[in-house]
């Protein structure tokens, strides 16, 4: 006979936290956002952590370096979609971790022998005004000096008077050694009045600058997310298919973890990529497998290896996998039972191993529940596509502006792998639609404001971490008419534009 659960399975709407004591020191200010993204034993420290629970989805609508970055400064993590070749995949993934926070590649270099033509050419190709001068002209060459406008006069040189000539020489520049902090670098560059610094290696080759005007965007984002060397921490997705081509190259251009993007996790072909990887790299490349939502699916890909385990079928605000194939179950009830598997598998091997709830989110409460409910963090699709960093376009339909946002399993993507579990790849049927949501700014203004409110509900439960919230939250199932007492009601709104009735 069929296994039936005894409850029906809910969604993070069905549910509220209900405050708990909240002390003096409860305050906003004094919450951690910080989660474990791999998993790590007990009393270790997780190799990967996050400073907010927030991942964006492996989408070709959501992920792509420039969200990559912009999650990265706040502290999250982007997953680059892995529909795409695995080139330009890689290459994205490359784009990424060349925009080491506050070190920044030189991209105006010349040789001594080049000219003030060649000087005055760069400058308005590049836009900028630091060049470094060289022996190969190259951004890693030795360096050998460097020209800012202040080292030459137009009108009083002649455009083919050598570099040579007029360039600040190294032997009067203030630079920094390879492998020194950018507060170290900072400070060089306040004590020494520059706006520019050099890096530079043991050889006199030049590594990187770092700017002062830099200075002011790195203070304003004391939460990004980097890794030893200083580069901004990006993810990838991966399939079950072409991974022994797809990870190497991902591996190479480095992702710091990647993520199996599947819609239904509980495979074999779940457990070969993830042995393929240990293998080849033992535990030194962290992935995450995906997607189940329950016990049984949550121990097949621990015992497989997974790094992470993703959490979701068929809550995703695009997803049509319910109506089209009739398997998922609601969100909320998915972390919880799979959050409790988590629990009693650390208890047992000592091995912790955080979950991600994976789509659903609609209200910023729901970030906040989903927490409560024991995901160490979330992925969101539909949140992040809204953003100006999404990677779609920005229209203006009827007055109203929106960003386009579609399914990996929809017939824009033809993302069909993610879907049909290995079979002969003839399987080809929609399970993701195209849409619009509504256009929101900047994705730092609105994952401030979210965060905010999840750090003012932390408060409320009288929680600090989130693994306190997880631990002491108290949740209750709500009736249907509670909800409609929870949103306004019994008033006429006031169209507050021109102050008429709504
Ligand atoms: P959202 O945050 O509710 O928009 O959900 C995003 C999640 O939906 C993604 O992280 C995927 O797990 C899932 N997803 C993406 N594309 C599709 C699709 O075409 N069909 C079903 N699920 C999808």
């Amino acid at each position: 006979m069929a296994q039936y659960f005894n409850e029906p399975s809910r969604t993070f709407n069905e549910y509220l936290l209900v405050p708990g004591f909240s002390s003096k020191d409860c305050t906003p200010d004094n919450v951690s956002l910080k989660t474990p993204v791999v998993k790590y034993k007990k009393g270790e420290a997780a190799p990967i952590i996050m400073n907010i629970p927030l991942v964006s989805a492996i989408m070709q609508s959501v992920s792509d370096d420039k969200m990559a970055v912009a999650l990265a400064k706040e502290g999250g993590i982007s997953f680059i979609f892995g529909s795409q070749s695995i080139e330009s995949q890689a290459a994205m993934v490359k784009r990424v971790k060349s925009h080491k926070a506050g070190f920044v590649k030189s991209d105006s270099n010349l040789r001594p022998d080049q000219t003030l033509a060649d000087i005055l050419e760069l400058k308005k190709r590049s836009g900028h005004s630091t060049v470094a001068i060289t022996d190969d002209g190259t951004a890693e060459g030795k360096i050998l000096g460097i020209v800012t406008s202040r080292d030459y006069r137009v009108s009083r040189m002649s455009n083919d008077t050598k570099i040579s000539e007029f360039m600040t020489p190294f032997s009067s520049l203030v630079y920094a050694q390879e492998g020194c902090t950018l507060s170290e670098a900072n400070d060089m560059l306040w004590d020494h009045k520059l706006n520019a610094l050099p890096i530079i290696d043991k050889n006199q080759r030049l590594t990187h600058f770092v700017f002062r005007k830099d200075y002011d965007s790195h203070k304003a984002n004391p939460n990004e997310l980097l890794d030893q060397h200083k580069r901004y921490v990006v993810g990838a997705g991966v399939n079950t298919r072409d991974y022994e081509q797809r990870i190497p190259a991902l591996v190479e251009a480095g992702a710091d973890v990647l993520c199996i993007d599947s819609s239904e996790g509980f495979s074999e072909w779940q457990k070969d990529t993830i042995d393929f990887i240990r293998s080849k790299y033992g535990d030194s490349v962290k992935i995450g497998a995906g997607n189940v939502v329950d016990k049984e699916g949550f121990l097949y890909l621990a015992e497989a290896g997974a790094d992470f385990i993703k959490i979701g079928i068929g809550g995703g605000s695009i997803c049509i996998t319910r109506e089209q194939k009739g398997i998922g179950r609601g969100q909320a009830s998915a972390v919880i039972e799979v959050a409790e598997a988590r629990d009693e598998y650390f208890e047992e091997t000592g091995i912790y191993i955080p979950i991600c709830s994976d789509g659903g989110i609609v209200y910023d409460y729901h970030m906040t529940l989903a927490l409560a409910m024991g995901a160490d963090f979330i992925m969101l699709g539909r949140y992040f596509s809204r953003f100006d960093e999404s990677p779609t376009n920005k229209l203006n339909i009827n007055g109203t502006y929106v960003k386009e946002y579609w399914g990996e399993g929809s017939n824009r993507a033809r993302n069909w792998q993610r879907y049909d579990l290995g079979g002969d790849g003839t399987l080809k049927f929609e399970e993701g639609v195209d849409s619009y949501v509504p256009y929101a700014g900047s994705l730092k203004d609105n994952v401030q404001l979210s965060l905010n409110k999840v750090k003012s509900t932390m408060c409320n439960c009288g929680t600090l971490t989130i693994p306190e919230l997880q631990k002491n939250a108290k949740i209750t199932l709500v009736s249907a008419t509670s909800i409609v007492e929870g949103g306004a009601h019994d008033v006429i709104l006031k169209d507050t534009s021109n102050n008429t009735l709504r």
